[in-house]
């Protein structure tokens, strides 16, 4: 990788993590999950990636995001929940996830200004560091930090890029069965390490249940992985989207996130699956360099939300790419009244740069989807109308 070393305290955080790596795995017999492993490298308390203090963000950080290239993003979406909220007569906003609470800011601003009838703006961050950096930049009476998720009420919920920061398993298919892929600590560090998931460690049977359903549906699907395939799917996003879905008594859930439709994800031409770590703005494949200071995500199985949304009672009412749902849910509408506060050069070409970025299907306008839930109100989803790719998932 040619990226920038890491100081030495970075380093030295570096290697506290890979110990704490090191210790699970010999406490586990040789070999932890690489959901595992991505549960402890993103998210041990005061060592994983998202819960010690590296920047993550912005130009000193490793990667960016929709919110921060541009509050277009913020704004199209604020438009979209503006239109739910007035469907359910009012309710609170639910945000997973807020990074630096960029979006929060944009939002609260386009939410006052339409007079939405917004109740609260709820903030669920698992990061400390996270929330303390929220806290300074958001300073709306609505602000609200939570530390578990509410109880039932109207409410929509937001969340953009945390579903491809859960923990996934990973698999590998080997003599016509699915293998699981996990880690162990070899002579040059940390290593991949296959097995058969035949019940010696701990999670094989949950394993084995969702290889066999996941490998069935795709077979229905006309879809048979060949030998060496490799992919990963998210253990907890079933449980993870119940729990979610439950918050909302009435109202919505707006996803937003790299991924793709099952059969599409789980494609033959991506053998090596869609795992992709971030360090320092290089993206690259290997999720054992620098463990602690580098971002790990995989793609996110958009026909898995919609199954696992609709058995939570919700109804997915909109599904489609960055680029459809900007277009289609206000991006002149933004555009006109950013030009109308500042038509200073510089920022018209920086307004431009970011909305070329959000949009080109190269960067996020593709391969960045946006899914719509809702439960108990007339569908509003008026930025999904370009272009419906439901019938994909
Ligand atoms: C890639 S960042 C995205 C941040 C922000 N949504 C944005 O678009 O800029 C992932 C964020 O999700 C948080 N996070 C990760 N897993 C989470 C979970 N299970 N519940 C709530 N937040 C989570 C991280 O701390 C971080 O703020």
């Amino acid at each position: 990788m040619n990226a920038p070393k890491p100081d030495a305290a970075a380093a030295a955080h570096s290697r506290r993590v890979q110990d704490a790596v090191v210790d699970a795995i010999e406490a586990a017999g040789g070999w932890i999950s690489f959901a595992d492993y991505m549960q402890l490298v993103l998210h041990a308390p005061g060592l994983g990636y998202y819960s010690a203090g590296s920047t993550k963000f912005g130009a000193e950080g490793d990667f960016v995001t929709a919110p921060e290239l541009s509050p277009i993003f913020a704004g199209v979406c604020a438009r979209q929940i503006d239109r739910l909220l007035k469907a359910q007569g009012g309710g609170a906003l639910l945000e997973l996830g807020p990074g630096t609470g960029a979006f929060a800011v944009t939002a609260l601003e386009r939410l006052h200004q339409v007079a939405s009838p917004l109740l609260a703006y709820e903030m669920l961050e698992i990061s400390a560091d996270l929330r303390e950096r929220q806290r300074q930049h958001i300073r709306d009476p609505l602000a609200r930090w939570l530390d578990a998720l509410p109880t039932p009420a109207p409410r929509i919920v937001f969340a953009n890029e945390i579903i491809d920061a859960l923990p996934a398993e990973r698999f590998v298919v080997r003599e016509g069965g699915w293998w699981r892929l996990g880690v162990g600590w070899g002579e040059e560090g940390l290593e991949w390490r296959v097995r058969p998931a035949e019940g010696q460690a701990e999670g094989d049977a949950a394993f084995r249940a969702h290889a066999a359903m996941l490998a069935e549906d795709l077979q229905r699907r006309g879809v048979t992985l060949p030998e060496g395939y490799c992919g990963e799917w998210h253990p907890q996003l079933n449980e993870w989207v119940a729990a979610l879905a439950a918050t909302v008594e009435s109202g919505a859930i707006l996803f937003a996130d790299y991924g793709l439709p099952r059969t599409q994800l789980y494609h033959p031409d991506r053998m090596q699956g869609s795992l992709r770590c971030h360090y320092r703005h290089h993206a690259h494949g290997d999720p054992f360099a620098y463990p602690g200071l580098t971002d790990i995500t995989t793609w996110v199985d958009f026909s898995a939300v919609a199954e696992a949304s609709e058995a939570a009672g919700m109804q997915v009412v909109g599904f489609t790419t960055q680029t459809a749902f900007l277009l289609g849910g206000g991006l002149e509408a933004e555009l006109q009244l950013a030009a109308a506060l500042s038509n200073d050069p510089v920022q018209v070409a920086r307004r431009a740069a970011g909305v070329r970025q959000l949009m080109l299907p190269g960067e996020m306008g593709e391969a960045v989807k946006l899914m719509l839930l809702t439960r108990g109100i007339a569908a509003q989803g008026e930025a999904f109308g370009l272009r419906d790719l439901r019938d994909s998932l």
